[in-house]
């Protein structure tokens, strides 16, 4: 694996209001069943296992050791992963209408956890897992050609210039994501922000590996069919403004 340099931060907090009874215990119960797992001894493991289905196996991944929790037999036609999940309603939603796709949900903030706990405890949702730290410290460790679909939703705008470096979306991290997808993939990154959305584009544009083919007004302001509202776009849309989706495909 390569070195990489030390990460500037691209969230604002990792917790806020101490969380209720039932979200601490289900952060105690269910979390430690569904978490891909820091520190590195486990988060190298999962390099290995995936080192080795990656050579023994046509499919990418092999379920039954999925995310290092091998007590998951299911066979997924597809994985996909939602970066900044949130409070994790689109997450929990994409989850239960497509028991047939595993979910990688990454997101660091730890009380937007617990309301996703709540979620796959009352669905018994069993085809997510969570990785409750930075992406991009997982990135490295996911096989090549693995990832069908990313969803980066409304990903934190760091408006201010002196805090553009922080902006998750950017020429590194597409190209980490595009070693993750196979021709076809594709990756669907929305914001409300502007001069974010105008960011996006440029990057998107001016990266080798992804297409953005919209012919439309339509295509850009209306998301994909199916769509559930995150809690963000639900504020932000209160608050008159229009969302941008970017929906892009990797070649
Ligand atoms: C503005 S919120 C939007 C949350 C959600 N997608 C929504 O639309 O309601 C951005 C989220 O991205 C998460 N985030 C920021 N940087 C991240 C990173 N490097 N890896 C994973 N999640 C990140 C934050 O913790 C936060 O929950």
């Amino acid at each position: 694996m390569r070195d990489y340099p030390p990460l500037i931060s691209s969230f604002g907090r990792r917790r806020g209001r101490s969380l209720p009874a039932h979200k601490l215990k289900l952060a105690e119960e269910l979390l430690p069943l569904i978490q891909i797992e820091m520190p590195q001894t486990q988060i190298q493991n999962l390099a290995t296992v995936f080192a080795s289905v990656a050579k023994s196996a046509e499919s990418s991944i092999d379920p039954a050791l999925w995310l290092c929790h091998p007590q998951d037999d299911t066979i997924y036609r597809a994985f996909h992963l939602e970066i900044g999940f949130g409070a994790g309603e689109h997450l929990a939603a994409m989850a239960a209408a497509n028991p047939d796709i595993g979910y990688i949900g990454c997101d660091p903030f730890f009380n937007g956890v617990g309301n996703l706990l709540v979620m796959i405890e009352e669905q018994t949702l069993s085809n997510i897992r969570l990785f409750v730290d930075d992406v991009r410290l997982l990135l490295p460790f996911l096989p090549a050609q693995s990832i069908a679909h990313i969803d980066i939703l409304f990903p934190d705008p760091w408006p201010k210039p002196r805090h553009h470096k922080r902006r998750l979306v950017n020429q590194e991290l597409l190209s980490q994501l595009a070693t993750l997808q196979p021709a076809g993939a594709t990756l669907l990154l929305a914001t409300d922000h502007v001069d974010y959305g105008a960011w996006m584009l440029e990057h998107v544009l001016a990266h080798a590996d992804y297409d953005w083919s919209s012919q439309s007004h339509a295509d850009w302001e209306n998301p994909p069919d199916n769509w559930v509202q995150t809690r963000y776009q639900h504020k932000t849309t209160l608050q008159g403004r229009k969302p941008l989706f970017i929906k892009c495909v990797r070649h």
